[in-house]
């Protein structure tokens, strides 16, 4: 292939700076994105590797133009994972180490974000900093509003970003207060009430921090302005190994370019090129990038309209649009406002920034937000090729689907045309995805309609809708036969009707949730046809109904707002502390600073080592297939590949244990599951493994049975052993006499981890008798009957427990115990049985989540008690209340509870909540919004605390105290952003009377500490706490005769004297463990040590058409004994909860009939980002509190707070209970667990999932609906199914049910 090549010559080099420093690269690859460059290359390791696909944040980097002709400096933030390098000529880079380091100074951003606890792993810290700092690059006061949306685009999965948003907002002009006086509520007052009490809302203080001096800040590099000054545009070309990046200077080369390589792609942003080549290993061997050519970055205002350039970021084109709809008069920009809708919340900013307009259009993806409005607004496309140029109307390119030729290949889009909109017309867009910000829509559409003067007869009508077919798709014929037709109600449903035939959806459409699409295909268009309604009624309220507040709401979309917090802490534990000893004060995390510097080394940040190799894996295809051959062949050609490895290389053990089942290392003649190890490639690079590795041949052999499910495990009857059981009284004669007895099922998904830091491991031999240093970043559904009495009293409960454990055991078994041993959570229930399975199954190993099987086994009993509550006609709360443990007793297997915190938790949340106030308040609200409805609900926790077994929580720790006073402590916890290392440098403080700052942390390391136990279950501070002022108190004991003898000496003597005294100053510190026994043969143990107590009371909104909800407010109160730190457990309180809203309400895990995990990666499983977090949030310490179990009577807190995000959940509950009894839908129901917006909006069930139902059924139905609400009910145990095969059961007479094994009801067959 004959290539341009500048001026004859060779490559180009590419010129560009970071952090000030000039770059000059002679070759630059084309494949090469910049964080690989920054972080490889130049070894700034600071800027860190998330997702790889612009989903996460934790990559950006801020990028800074000059424009010669104009003088114009542009800061923008962008994600370095999606730049190419070859993209970067000219510009400056900006990374976190170019902000402020420890070395020089620190920049203010990055001081108070650690300072205000805004860092936990702090894995996602240096991309948040470069967010705010490039914020403050362009605005150093911004408003709330910058700052939410800045900050969009970053993901966080510890913190819960109440800290990060702290530490943002103190560069905020306006006051950081709630400012609101609703109910005569403000934080400040609440501030103002806890003065002259020993409590505190202060978590830092703004004192201390530096200013921000815009002064201090990098200028753009002075040699890159010369350069865009004084050279010549001219065509750049860069070589790579496989690609080449062609880069012209005029729209003529462009076209000629194009008419060269027709089927190169044109990169701008590649957001949308630069995911395929990673994921889907799409290559393309020339790449033209037209980012320079001024033709395509025009924006221009015309009379008619707003022309702007293909290459416009998305970014630039929202601010053309605001700036055009701050001008003209509203009736001239409902286009651009439709426009600005959309762009509000797509991708987050950094995707905004870089992905163009242009690209955006011609990707014609299904997703793409734009097209359906600019298709309905008639807007026009400029292309051109070497022919010359023509306009096309934007919706041709959609008219047969994707693949139509309307577009040549060699053409070029230069520009778009966006015309004035006109009297008479009305435009909207809707959309709406899994989360409300950064992410792809699931549906979403746009939509026109055209009245004739003075009329409401439709004269032009155009309905576009996304994320239905492949591409954007028209319901042309259904908006020509309404030409003519009045705006009403009968055009309405004849709409809806005709809509639904055109805008097919076929059961077995991809995406899935097909009859959710559906629903929001008329959900949309109703509430266009409202908003039109509306909008003629203020154009004449004589002509046109008005539409009612009560079905109006429902139009104002949910906006984002700046949440506010607070958090409260008892100040002093005891009047007597010293101001020295750090224990109970609010101390910052001790990798903060570190953190927001990037200086913080993560396991991939570790400098490579003299011929390191790289190891790719390649994992198995299949869910159950025999491995019939592995073809290695090709793979070994490929370039730098060193060695492949499979099982025939590990000849002694290719397996480990971690309980009674082997995990295999490499699959050797068979594999149980999608993911599985078969082999690995090893090569000198992470490219070329992975090259190397796409090469590899398996050939597989399906064997049956393919076990994907929990109901396909029970049918094949294929557990892990242990199963579990526990009983307690006589459930079989209770269930005779009380009033009511309720059965049902409930689904409980799974939840990822999805830490931001990617797993990596780096061995690395000594040469030395074999030594190796080895770096390494480590750490369902239910059946129940219920018997009750019509006072609200549960007086039985019959409980089954299934866990879809995966191909392994794992932690499974152990977590299908504690599903039963904590399933009674807060309540006494007289007579229980209950068991638990965990599954095998042909899914990779599932394994423990923060709470180990409690958030789960705790919402289903939740779950019971709100359906208890809607049979009985009493209040979730009262059925709560009723049933609450009140007084010392034993609980179900003989172990004692004192709950009087747990009362006094649920007491205080109720005052501080404004509990039954704003319950009144949200019936009132619900009785005026017919589309809209709030929920609250509050919920209660006794969280168990400890490990079952004594040896688990054995730990040891080293302390040195070295000649210059200095102290070094280690000790066998992991450090995962919990703030363990924190809290043992205050211990040692503490103990040893020393300053913090003498204190040095060494990393946790086998050679330091032998056999250290897994830091789980909320137990790393509590033992290695103990295990660390064990060994100090031996340091102090040695140390004593010398004070005694010199007491007014300083440590520095006294550590003088002892080594003078040849004393020994090392030592280890032991703890034992705590006391634990279960006996499952009897059911009775003592398996925990202590209580943690809490509860929380959180309001939602919801939208009955969309699914979409809002959290308005969460009130957290928790007793964790007399905290260590608390900073540092709100901070765990916080980010729990947060994941838990994730768990309960978002994060869902989707598997392809084969087995394989669809939702991979940021784009695709969803966690909570800024816009999930209540708008308002308090989270309140319970004071008084003592714990003579743990150290300084603190808690284990980092499990319990997960739990408390179920409010959430029940708050939706209460919201769709009060839609479906307004509907007239009075039976009991249940909802599955996480409730998305399409669960939400499929229990609102009204008019248009009832035209959905009538439709599929009669076409014959290719669509496979699920099972409408109703039959996945609670429902009264005379209306039942075998759960094995679901054959319908008779109605069971009360002797039937007490015939039935673990309460469970099932056919003669099973
Ligand atoms: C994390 C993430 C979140 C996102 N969220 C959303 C979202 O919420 N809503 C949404 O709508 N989109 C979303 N997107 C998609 C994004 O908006 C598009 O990928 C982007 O607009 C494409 O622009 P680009 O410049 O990056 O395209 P590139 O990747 O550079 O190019 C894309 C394609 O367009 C073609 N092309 C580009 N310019 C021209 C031209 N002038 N003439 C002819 N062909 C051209 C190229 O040949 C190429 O095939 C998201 C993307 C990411 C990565
Ligand atoms: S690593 Fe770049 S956005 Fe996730
Ligand atoms: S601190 Fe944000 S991801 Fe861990």
């Amino acid at each position: 292939m004959s290539l341009p090549a500048a001026g004859g010559a060779g490559p180009d080099e590419l010129i560009f700076s970071v952090n000030g420093r000039k770059i000059v690269e002679k070759n630059a690859d084309p494949e090469q994105m910049l964080l690989s460059y920054l972080r490889k290359r130049l070894r700034l390791t600071g800027t860190k590797y998330g997702c790889g696909g612009g989903g996460c944040g934790a990559c950006t980097v801020m990028i800074s133009t000059y424009e010669p002709a104009s003088k114009n400096i542009k800061h923008y933030s962008a994600n370095a994972c999606l730049l190419p390098i070859c993209s970067l000529h000219g510009v400056a880079v900006t990374t976190v180490e170019g902000v402020g380091c420890t070395k020089t100074r620190i920049h203010p951003v990055q001081e108070r974000l650690a300072k205000c606890h805004g860092s936990q792993c702090g894995f996602c810290t240096p991309g948040m900093v470069m967010s705010m700092y490039t914020l403050l690059r362009n605005h150093p006061e911004p408003s709330m509003e910058q700052i939410a949306a800045a900050l969009a685009g970053n993901l966080c999965r510890c913190t819960g970003y109440r800290p990060i948003l702290d530490g943002c907002k103190t560069f905020c002009k306006e006051p950081f207060c709630c400012q609101s006086k609703e109910n005569g509520n403000c934080c400040l007052d609440q501030e103002d009430k806890l003065k002259g009490e020993k409590f505190s809302t202060k978590l830092f203080s703004a004192d201390e921090f530096q200013p921000l001096d815009p002064t201090q800040e990098f200028i753009f590099p002075p040699e890159l302005m010369t350069m865009a000054e004084n050279q010549p545009k001219r065509t750049l070309v860069f070589q790579g190994e496989r690609t080449t990046w062609i880069s012209p200077a005029s729209l003529k080369e462009l076209l000629e370019l194009k008419a060269k390589y027709p089927k190169a792609p044109l990169v701008v942003g590649n957001t949308s090129v630069g995911p395929e080549m990673k994921f889907k290993g799409v290559h393309h061997p020339v790449i033209i990038s037209p980012a320079r050519i001024l033709d395509l970055n025009v924006v221009r205002y015309t009379d008619n309209g707003l022309s702007l350039g293909a290459a416009c970021s998305l970014a630039v084109v929202k601010d053309a649009l605001a700036n055009t709809v701050s001008e003209l008069p509203g009736e001239k920009t409902k286009i651009f406002r439709a426009l600005l809708h959309q762009l509000k919340t797509l991708g987050g900013q950094q995707i905004r920034n870089i992905s163009s307009l242009g690209g955006n259009i011609m990707s014609r993806k299904s997703t793409s937000d734009l097209n359906p409005i600019l298709a309905v607004g008639n807007c026009t496309l400029n292309l051109a090729s070497r022919e010359g140029t023509r306009w096309i109307s934007l919706s041709d390119i959609f008219a047969n689907g994707v693949g139509n030729n309307t577009l040549m290949p060699e053409e070029v889009l230069v520009s778009v045309h966006i015309p004035h909109s006109r009297k008479g017309e009305f435009v909207s867009a809707f959309r709406q995805a899994q989360r409300r910000e950064n992410a792809l829509p699931i549906a979403n559409a746009g939509m026109r309609v055209l009245f004739a003067e003075g009329t409401d007869i439709i004269t032009d009508f155009g309905i576009f809708y996304g994320g239905i077919g492949s591409t954007t798709v028209c319901a042309k014929h259904t908006c020509q036969a309404l030409i003519g037709r009045h705006w009403n109600e009968q055009m309405l449903d004849e709409a809806c009707r005709l809509v639904l035939k055109e805008v097919s959806l076929p059961g077995s459409a991809p995406g899935g949730k097909v009859e959710y699409r559906r629903t929001l295909i008329v959900s949309f268009l109703f509430k266009f046809y409202l908003q039109v309604l509306q909008s003629l009624n203020r154009m004449d309220p004589h002509l046109y109904p008005d539409i009612s507040e009560k079905y109006g709401s429902v139009l104002q979309d949910f906006q984002p707002k700046m949440p506010q917090s607070e958090q409260i802490y008892q100040q002093e534990v005891n009047p007597e502390q010293l101001p020295r000893d750090p224990v109970g004060r609010p101390i910052m995390h001790q990798g903060g600073i570190k953190h927001a510097t990037g200086e913080a080394v993560y396991c991939d940040d570790i400098r490579a080592v003299d011929e390191e190799l790289f190891l790719a894996v390649i994992t198995s295809s299949r869910a159950h297939a025999k491995i019939v051959s592995i073809d290695t062949s090709e793979a070994l050609k490929a370039p730098g590949v060193f060695d492949i490895i499979t099982a025939r290389d590990v000849p002694a053990t290719n397996e480990f244990y971690y309980y009674s089942d082997p995990e295999i290392i490499f699959a050797k003649d068979k594999v149980i599951c999608v993911g599985q190890i078969v082999c690995g490639v090893v090569a000198d690079s992470d490219v070329h493994a992975k090259q190397a590795a796409a090469k590899v041949k398996i050939e597989y052999e399906d064997l049956e049975p393919v076990i994907l499910t929990v109901e396909e495990a029970i049918k094949h009857n294929s557990f892990f052993e242990p199963q579990r059981r526990l009983e307690q009284g006589n459930v079989d004669e209770a269930f005779e006499t009380v009033d009511q007895i309720l059965e049902g099922e409930i689904h409980i998904g799974g939840q990822e981890h999805f830490y931001m830091e990617t797993q990596c491991a780096l061995v690395v031999p000594k040469g030395e008798d074999k030594e190796m240093d080895v770096y390494v970043s480590t750490q369902h559904p239910a059946l129940t009957q219920v018997g009750f009495m019509n006072d609200g009293r549960i007086m039985a409960a019959d409980a089954k427990y299934y866990i879809n454990g995966g191909c392994t055991p794992d932690d499974s078994v152990l977590v299908a115990e504690v599903v039963l041993l904590k399933m009674d959570n807060a309540y006494k229930i007289p007579n229980l049985r209950c068991c638990s399975h965990a599954c095998k199954t042909n899914l990779p190993s599932n394994t423990a989540f923060r709470g180990f099987g409690f958030p789960q086994s705790g919402l289903i009993t939740e779950s019971w008690i709100t359906a208890i509550a809607a049979k009985s006609g009493l209040s979730a709360e009262k059925v709560r209340e009723i049933n609450m443990y009140k007084e010392t007793e034993q609980i179900c297997y003989i172990q004692e509870l004192d709950p009087e915190n747990l009362v006094r938790c649920w007491n205080e949340c109720m005052e501080k909540s404004e509990y039954y106030s704003r319950k009144t308040a949200v019936e009132e609200f619900n009785k005026q919004n017919y589309w809209k409805k709030k929920g609250i609900a509050i919920i209660p926790m006794k969280f168990p605390f400890g490990l079952l077994t004594r040896f688990l929580t054995q730990a040891a720790a080293l302390v040195h105290i070295y000649m210059d006073g200095s102290v070094l402590l280690t000790h066998g916890g992991i450090e995962m952003g919990q703030g363990i290392h924190t809290k043992m440098i205050q211990v040692a403080s503490r103990e040893l009377k020393i300053p913090m700052s003498s204190i040095h942390f060494c990393e946790t390391s086998t050679t330091t500490v032998p056999n250290a136990c897994a830091s789980v279950a909320s137990a790393g501070t509590d033992v290695n706490g103990m295990a660390v002022k064990d060994a100090c108190q031996t340091l102090l004991k040695r140390l004593e005769p010398i004070i005694s003898k010199n007491p007014k000496g300083t440590w520095n003597d006294w550590v003088k004297e002892a080594f003078e005294q040849s004393i020994n100053l090392s030592a280890t510190g032991y703890f034992r463990g705590y006391e634990a026994n279960m006996d499952w043969e009897k059911g009775e143990g003592h398996p925990f040590t202590y209580f943690i107590f809490g509860a929380a009371c959180s309001e939602v909104e919801i939208d009955c058409l969309t699914g979409d909800h809002k959290n308005i407010r969460t009130d957290i109160v928790i007793d964790i004994g007399c905290s260590i730190n608390p900073a540092v457990d709100i901070g765990q309180i916080e980010g729990a909860f947060v994941q838990g809203i994730g768990l309960y309400t978002m994060e869902e895990l989707k598997y392809s009939p084969e087995g394989v995990l669809y939702t991979r990666g940021p784009d695709q499983y969803k966690i909570p980002a800024i816009c999930d977090i209540p708008e308002q949030f308090s989270v309140s310490l319970l004071s008084s509190s003592q714990n003579p179990y743990a150290i300084y009577s603190s808690k284990g807190i980092g499990e319990a707070g997960l739990f408390l995000g179920c409010s959430v959940f029940f708050a939706i509950w209460d919201a769709v209970a009060a839609v479906r009894k307004e509907r007239g839908l009075t039976g009991t129901f249940t909802l599955n667990s996480p409730l998305t917006p399409e669960r939400i909006r499929m229990a609102c069930a009204d008019q248009f999932t009832e035209l959905i139902l009538v439709l599929a059924h009669s076409v014959g139905s290719d669509t496979r609906l699920q099972a409408p609400i109703s039959r996945r009910e609670f429902t009264e145990a005379d209306a039942t199914h075998c759960p094995h095969c679901s054959k319908s059961l008779k109605p069971a007479g009360k002797s039937q049910k007490a015939r039935r094994g673990c309460g469970q009801s099932t056919c003669e067959k099973h």
